[in-house]
């Protein structure tokens, strides 16, 4: 699909596209096929909260840029939600990986390709916030600078 945007015009590839194995052999799938139920398990693992029901797909496929799915063979163990403004800002949501796969790169890995993907639709900023104990994770390893952000809590 080729998207007009500020004058230019982008390529811009909505289908699902496999972006390639780390040395591990995880795959890593831009816009990738999930099930709610495996992003569900994934999210409460990694937020310590109990599994919810969310409708994942129809939220992203709705509102999202796109997202990243790693894959160990058939096993989500890495996901990464990329919001859009519509035009040039997108912004990281939820970058998850489970406990057993932790520590190898994948998140550092699921966030290189969000960047890529916003990057290659056109997008100028990608933002991020974040608790103080990820510091080294998105500063260092991601490759985000700080800036000044703000949050008003509504519910
Ligand atoms: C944050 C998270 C996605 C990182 O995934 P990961 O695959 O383990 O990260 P990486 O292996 O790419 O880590 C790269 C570096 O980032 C830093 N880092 C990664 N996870 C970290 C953590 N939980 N706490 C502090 N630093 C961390 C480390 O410096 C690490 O390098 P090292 O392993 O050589 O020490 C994962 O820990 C997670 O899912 N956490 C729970 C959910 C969460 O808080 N997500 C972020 C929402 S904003």
């Amino acid at each position: 699909m080729t998207l007009p945007l500020r004058g230019l015009t982008r390529v811009w590839h909505l289908g699902e596209c496999l972006l390639g194995s780390d040395a591990m052999e995880t795959d890593y799938h831009w816009r990738g096929a999930f099930d709610n139920a495996e992003v569900n398990e994934l999210h409460a693992e990694a937020f310590g909260h109990h599994v919810l029901g969310d409708d994942w797909a129809a939220q992203v496929e709705r509102h999202s840029l796109g997202w990243v799915c790693a894959r160990d063979g058939d096993v989500l163990v890495g996901f990464v939600n990329v919001a859009w403004d519509g035009g040039v800002h997108a912004f990281v949501l939820d970058t998850i990986v489970a406990a057993s796969a932790g520590r190898r790169g994948i998140g550092t890995r699921l966030v290189g390709l969000a960047v890529d993907g916003a990057r290659a639709a056109g997008c100028e900023w990608l933002h991020v916030d974040f608790e103080d104990h990820l510091r080294d994770f998105y500063f260092d390893a991601c490759g985000f600078i700080p800036t000044n952000a703000g949050l008003i809590q509504l519910v």
